[in-house]
Protein backbone atom coordinates (compact mmCIF):
# COMPACT_ATOMS: atom_id res chain seq x y z
CA UNK A 1 0.00 0.00 0.00
CA UNK A 2 1.29 3.58 -0.46
CA UNK A 3 2.66 5.59 1.90
CA UNK A 4 0.10 8.18 1.32
CA UNK A 5 -2.63 6.18 1.39
CA UNK A 6 -1.62 4.73 4.66
CA UNK A 7 -0.91 8.16 6.17
CA UNK A 8 -4.90 9.30 5.29
CA UNK A 9 -6.14 5.74 6.63
CA UNK A 10 -4.27 6.04 9.80
CA UNK A 11 -4.97 9.49 10.57
CA UNK A 12 -8.70 9.64 9.87
CA UNK A 13 -9.22 6.92 12.03
CA UNK A 14 -7.57 8.70 14.82
CA UNK A 15 -9.92 10.44 17.35
CA UNK A 16 -9.24 13.62 17.42
CA UNK A 17 -9.22 13.56 12.92
CA UNK A 18 -6.15 14.67 11.42
CA UNK A 19 -4.19 15.18 7.96
CA UNK A 20 -0.51 15.45 7.77
CA UNK A 21 0.39 18.86 5.96
CA UNK A 22 3.30 17.32 3.94
CA UNK A 23 0.83 16.14 1.61
CA UNK A 24 -0.56 19.32 0.84
CA UNK A 25 1.78 19.56 -2.08
CA UNK A 26 1.05 18.18 -4.74
CA UNK A 27 1.43 20.05 -8.37
CA UNK A 28 -1.72 21.99 -7.29
CA UNK A 29 -0.90 22.52 -3.79
CA UNK A 30 2.36 23.66 -5.19
CA UNK A 31 1.02 26.76 -7.39
CA UNK A 32 -1.54 27.59 -4.86
CA UNK A 33 1.42 27.76 -1.92
CA UNK A 34 2.78 30.19 -4.23
CA UNK A 35 0.22 32.23 -3.95
CA UNK A 36 0.07 32.55 -0.48
CA UNK A 37 3.77 33.07 -0.48
CA UNK A 38 2.78 36.66 -2.95
CA UNK A 39 -0.23 37.55 -1.18
CA UNK A 40 -0.12 40.82 1.03
CA UNK A 41 -1.06 39.10 4.39
CA UNK A 42 1.40 36.05 4.69
CA UNK A 43 4.99 38.29 5.68
CA UNK A 44 7.19 34.97 6.25
CA UNK A 45 8.29 34.99 3.04
CA UNK A 46 9.47 39.12 2.41
CA UNK A 47 10.98 39.11 5.83
CA UNK A 48 12.91 36.07 5.09
CA UNK A 49 13.61 37.93 1.35
CA UNK A 50 14.52 40.84 3.21
CA UNK A 51 16.92 39.27 4.96
CA UNK A 52 18.82 37.42 2.36
CA UNK A 53 18.67 40.82 0.17
CA UNK A 54 19.98 43.09 3.30
CA UNK A 55 22.46 41.02 5.17
CA UNK A 56 24.18 39.09 2.57
CA UNK A 57 28.03 39.98 2.77
CA UNK A 58 27.41 38.80 6.61
CA UNK A 59 25.38 36.06 5.68
CA UNK A 60 28.27 34.89 3.54
CA UNK A 61 31.28 35.49 5.93
CA UNK A 62 29.07 34.06 9.15
CA UNK A 63 28.33 30.51 6.80
CA UNK A 64 32.14 30.23 5.61
CA UNK A 65 33.12 29.65 8.77
CA UNK A 66 36.31 29.63 7.76
CA UNK A 67 36.04 26.42 5.66
CA UNK A 68 38.56 26.93 2.09
CA UNK A 69 35.98 24.45 0.58
CA UNK A 70 32.46 23.50 1.65
CA UNK A 71 28.58 22.05 0.21
CA UNK A 72 26.08 24.41 0.56
CA UNK A 73 23.36 22.18 1.13
CA UNK A 74 19.84 23.39 1.26
CA UNK A 75 16.57 21.32 2.24
CA UNK A 76 13.65 21.66 0.23
CA UNK A 77 15.10 24.84 -1.63
CA UNK A 78 11.85 24.89 -4.31
CA UNK A 79 12.76 27.85 -6.89
CA UNK A 80 15.61 29.22 -4.46
CA UNK A 81 14.79 32.76 -4.73
CA UNK A 82 16.15 33.68 -1.54
CA UNK A 83 19.17 31.59 -1.44
CA UNK A 84 20.38 33.04 -5.46
CA UNK A 85 21.16 36.09 -3.20
CA UNK A 86 23.65 34.33 -1.57
CA UNK A 87 25.04 32.38 -3.84
CA UNK A 88 25.82 35.08 -5.86
CA UNK A 89 27.45 36.38 -3.18
CA UNK A 90 29.36 33.70 -2.34
CA UNK A 91 30.98 33.49 -6.02
CA UNK A 92 31.56 37.21 -5.82
CA UNK A 93 33.58 36.60 -2.72
CA UNK A 94 35.35 33.54 -4.74
CA UNK A 95 34.45 31.02 -2.05
CA UNK A 96 35.22 27.47 -3.42
CA UNK A 97 31.83 25.30 -2.95
CA UNK A 98 29.29 23.17 -4.36
CA UNK A 99 25.50 24.14 -4.41
CA UNK A 100 23.31 21.01 -3.59
CA UNK A 101 19.72 21.73 -3.62
CA UNK A 102 17.51 18.50 -1.80
CA UNK A 103 14.15 18.47 -2.99
CA UNK A 104 11.27 15.95 -3.39
CA UNK A 105 10.48 16.94 -6.86
CA UNK A 106 12.45 15.88 -9.31
CA UNK A 107 11.05 18.43 -11.89
CA UNK A 108 12.52 21.47 -9.19
CA UNK A 109 15.71 19.65 -9.14
CA UNK A 110 15.86 19.67 -12.98
CA UNK A 111 14.94 22.86 -13.53
CA UNK A 112 17.58 24.21 -10.31
CA UNK A 113 20.35 22.24 -12.19
CA UNK A 114 19.81 23.70 -15.41
CA UNK A 115 18.59 27.25 -14.88
CA UNK A 116 21.17 28.35 -11.55
CA UNK A 117 24.31 28.12 -13.55
CA UNK A 118 23.39 30.37 -16.42
CA UNK A 119 21.71 32.55 -14.03
CA UNK A 120 25.06 32.57 -12.08
CA UNK A 121 27.52 31.70 -14.25
CA UNK A 122 30.30 29.93 -12.33
CA UNK A 123 27.67 28.33 -9.99
CA UNK A 124 28.72 24.40 -9.19
CA UNK A 125 25.53 22.88 -8.82
CA UNK A 126 24.63 19.14 -7.87
CA UNK A 127 20.91 18.90 -7.24
CA UNK A 128 19.70 16.10 -4.87
CA UNK A 129 16.04 14.51 -5.59
CA UNK A 130 14.10 12.59 -2.65
CA UNK A 131 13.95 12.70 1.17
CA UNK A 132 16.01 15.03 3.51
CA UNK A 133 18.21 12.40 5.06
CA UNK A 134 18.41 10.18 2.57
CA UNK A 135 19.61 12.93 0.64
CA UNK A 136 22.19 14.18 3.43
CA UNK A 137 23.29 10.30 3.64
CA UNK A 138 24.19 10.61 -0.37
CA UNK A 139 25.78 14.09 -0.04
CA UNK A 140 28.48 13.12 2.39
CA UNK A 141 28.96 9.60 0.20
CA UNK A 142 29.80 12.01 -2.95
CA UNK A 143 31.97 14.79 -1.12
CA UNK A 144 33.60 14.70 2.24
CA UNK A 145 34.00 18.71 2.60
CA UNK A 146 32.28 20.71 5.31
CA UNK A 147 28.74 20.78 5.43
CA UNK A 148 26.57 23.88 5.76
CA UNK A 149 23.32 23.78 5.76
CA UNK A 150 19.98 25.66 4.74
CA UNK A 151 16.47 24.77 6.33
CA UNK A 152 14.81 27.95 5.11
CA UNK A 153 10.95 29.33 5.24
CA UNK A 154 10.31 28.54 8.79
CA UNK A 155 8.88 25.03 7.66
CA UNK A 156 10.32 24.08 10.76
CA UNK A 157 7.34 25.33 12.55
CA UNK A 158 5.41 22.81 10.55
CA UNK A 159 6.39 20.30 13.07
CA UNK A 160 4.74 19.62 16.64
CA UNK A 161 7.64 21.50 18.88
CA UNK A 162 8.60 17.83 20.34
CA UNK A 163 9.14 16.90 16.77
CA UNK A 164 10.71 19.37 15.67
CA UNK A 165 13.46 18.87 18.60
CA UNK A 166 13.85 15.35 17.31
CA UNK A 167 14.17 16.86 13.95
CA UNK A 168 17.14 18.65 14.48
CA UNK A 169 18.82 15.70 16.51
CA UNK A 170 18.30 13.70 13.73
CA UNK A 171 20.16 16.36 11.73
CA UNK A 172 22.86 16.67 14.07
CA UNK A 173 23.42 12.78 13.50
CA UNK A 174 23.84 13.70 9.80
CA UNK A 175 26.59 16.73 10.46
CA UNK A 176 30.06 16.65 11.62
CA UNK A 177 31.48 18.68 14.56
CA UNK A 178 32.23 22.47 13.26
CA UNK A 179 29.54 22.26 10.64
CA UNK A 180 26.82 24.73 10.14
CA UNK A 181 23.47 24.68 9.53
CA UNK A 182 20.81 28.07 9.35
CA UNK A 183 17.50 27.64 10.54
CA UNK A 184 14.70 29.98 9.33
CA UNK A 185 12.13 30.36 12.30
CA UNK A 186 8.83 32.39 12.11
CA UNK A 187 8.61 34.28 15.82
CA UNK A 188 6.00 35.34 17.55
CA UNK A 189 4.22 38.53 17.64
CA UNK A 190 0.97 40.05 17.33
CA UNK A 191 -1.38 37.90 17.25
CA UNK A 192 -3.92 39.15 14.74
CA UNK A 193 -0.58 39.80 12.48
CA UNK A 194 -0.40 35.84 12.13
CA UNK A 195 -3.85 34.97 11.75
CA UNK A 196 -4.47 37.46 9.00
CA UNK A 197 -1.05 35.75 7.59
CA UNK A 198 -2.99 32.15 7.56
CA UNK A 199 -6.75 33.42 6.77
CA UNK A 200 -6.01 35.39 3.66
CA UNK A 201 -8.52 37.71 2.24
CA UNK A 202 -8.49 35.98 -1.50
CA UNK A 203 -9.26 32.77 0.28
CA UNK A 204 -5.28 30.90 -1.00
CA UNK A 205 -5.16 29.05 2.66
CA UNK A 206 -8.75 27.80 2.63
CA UNK A 207 -8.16 26.59 -1.08
CA UNK A 208 -4.78 25.11 -0.20
CA UNK A 209 -6.55 23.23 3.19
CA UNK A 210 -9.72 22.18 1.17
CA UNK A 211 -6.81 20.97 -1.74
CA UNK A 212 -5.71 18.19 0.23
CA UNK A 213 -9.23 16.74 0.21
CA UNK A 214 -9.05 16.78 -3.62
CA UNK A 215 -5.78 15.60 -3.51
CA UNK A 216 -7.14 12.82 -1.66
CA UNK A 217 -10.17 12.05 -4.04
CA UNK A 218 -8.41 12.29 -7.30
CA UNK A 219 -5.24 9.88 -5.85
CA UNK A 220 -7.13 8.16 -3.17
CA UNK A 221 -10.60 7.32 -4.99
CA UNK A 222 -12.05 9.43 -1.45
CA UNK A 223 -15.33 11.12 -2.22
CA UNK A 224 -15.21 13.66 0.01
CA UNK A 225 -17.49 16.82 -1.27
CA UNK A 226 -15.50 19.68 -0.42
CA UNK A 227 -18.54 22.17 0.22
CA UNK A 228 -19.20 20.16 3.22
CA UNK A 229 -16.12 21.53 4.77
CA UNK A 230 -15.01 24.98 6.37
CA UNK A 231 -11.56 26.45 6.54
CA UNK A 232 -10.59 27.28 10.43
CA UNK A 233 -7.51 28.68 11.57
CA UNK A 234 -6.51 29.88 14.96
CA UNK A 235 -3.44 31.43 16.56
CA UNK A 236 -2.81 30.97 20.49
CA UNK A 237 -0.29 33.30 21.59
CA UNK A 238 0.02 31.36 24.83
CA UNK A 239 2.07 28.39 23.30
CA UNK A 240 2.98 29.76 19.60
CA UNK A 241 0.22 27.19 17.91
CA UNK A 242 -1.14 28.48 14.75
CA UNK A 243 -3.38 25.58 13.70
CA UNK A 244 -5.64 25.28 10.80
CA UNK A 245 -8.68 22.72 10.75
CA UNK A 246 -11.49 21.78 8.47
CA UNK A 247 -14.79 21.33 10.00
CA UNK A 248 -17.39 18.95 8.82
CA UNK A 249 -20.88 21.14 8.43
CA UNK A 250 -23.01 18.15 8.80
CA UNK A 251 -23.11 15.05 9.14
CA UNK A 252 -21.46 12.75 6.53
CA UNK A 253 -19.56 9.72 5.38
CA UNK A 254 -17.12 9.66 3.42
CA UNK A 255 -15.45 6.80 1.63
CA UNK A 256 -11.17 6.09 0.87
CA UNK A 257 -10.51 2.56 -0.58
CA UNK A 258 -13.24 1.19 0.93
CA UNK A 259 -13.43 2.33 4.35
CA UNK A 260 -15.74 4.45 5.73
CA UNK A 261 -15.38 7.51 7.67
CA UNK A 262 -17.96 9.20 9.61
CA UNK A 263 -17.98 12.59 10.28
CA UNK A 264 -20.70 14.61 13.27
CA UNK A 265 -21.76 17.98 12.67
CA UNK A 266 -18.89 20.17 13.79
CA UNK A 267 -16.03 17.85 14.06
CA UNK A 268 -12.66 18.75 12.81
CA UNK A 269 -9.84 17.59 11.00
CA UNK A 270 -6.37 19.17 12.58
CA UNK A 271 -4.78 19.73 9.19
CA UNK A 272 -1.57 21.76 9.74
CA UNK A 273 0.84 23.23 12.76
CA UNK A 274 2.43 26.34 11.82
CA UNK A 275 4.57 27.15 15.33
CA UNK A 276 6.02 30.61 16.30
CA UNK A 277 9.10 30.62 18.48
CA UNK A 278 10.72 33.10 20.79
CA UNK A 279 14.25 33.62 19.99
CA UNK A 280 14.93 31.86 23.43
CA UNK A 281 13.00 28.72 22.56
CA UNK A 282 15.37 28.79 19.31
CA UNK A 283 17.95 28.90 21.23
CA UNK A 284 17.42 26.02 23.81
CA UNK A 285 16.35 24.07 20.56
CA UNK A 286 19.66 24.62 19.69
CA UNK A 287 21.69 23.27 22.50
CA UNK A 288 18.85 20.63 23.34
CA UNK A 289 19.79 19.30 19.75
CA UNK A 290 23.58 19.55 19.99
CA UNK A 291 23.87 22.80 18.21
CA UNK A 292 25.25 26.06 19.53
CA UNK A 293 23.41 29.43 18.11
CA UNK A 294 26.49 31.60 17.17
CA UNK A 295 24.58 34.16 15.24
CA UNK A 296 21.01 35.79 14.89
CA UNK A 297 19.77 37.48 11.67
CA UNK A 298 16.52 39.25 12.06
CA UNK A 299 14.30 41.26 9.59
CA UNK A 300 14.00 44.97 10.50
CA UNK A 301 10.06 43.99 11.86
CA UNK A 302 11.85 41.40 13.68
CA UNK A 303 9.24 38.88 12.96
CA UNK A 304 11.30 36.46 11.43
CA UNK A 305 14.52 34.84 12.35
CA UNK A 306 17.31 32.98 10.57
CA UNK A 307 19.82 31.58 12.91
CA UNK A 308 22.91 29.84 12.48
CA UNK A 309 23.84 27.66 14.23
CA UNK A 310 27.09 25.52 14.86
CA UNK A 311 27.81 21.42 15.25
CA UNK A 312 28.67 21.29 18.95
C1 LIG B 1 5.85 25.89 4.40
N1 LIG B 1 5.36 26.47 5.66
C2 LIG B 1 6.47 27.10 6.40
C3 LIG B 1 4.18 27.34 5.54
C4 LIG B 1 3.76 27.88 6.93
O1 LIG B 1 3.72 29.10 7.07
O2 LIG B 1 3.51 27.08 7.82
C5 LIG B 1 3.01 26.60 4.92
C6 LIG B 1 1.75 27.42 4.94
N2 LIG B 1 0.60 27.03 5.41
C7 LIG B 1 -0.31 27.98 5.27
N3 LIG B 1 0.29 29.01 4.74
C8 LIG B 1 1.57 28.70 4.49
Amino acid sequence: MKQFLKDVLQDLGETPKRLNSKYFYDHTGDGIFQQIMNCEEYYPTNCELEIFQHKTTELARVLKNGFDTFDLIEMGAGDATKSSYLLKEMLRKKFDFTYMPIDISADMIGHLEKQLPEEIPGLKVKGLNGEYFEMLTHASQISPKRKVILFLGGTIGNFETNAALDFCRELRSYLQKGDVLMIGFDLKKHPDVIRKAYNDAQGFTRAFNLNLLNRINRELGGNFVLEQFDHYPSYDPATGACRSYLISLAKQEVCIEGKVFTFEKDEYISMEISQKYSVEETESMAFNSGFKPVNHFFDSRHWFLDTVWQCE
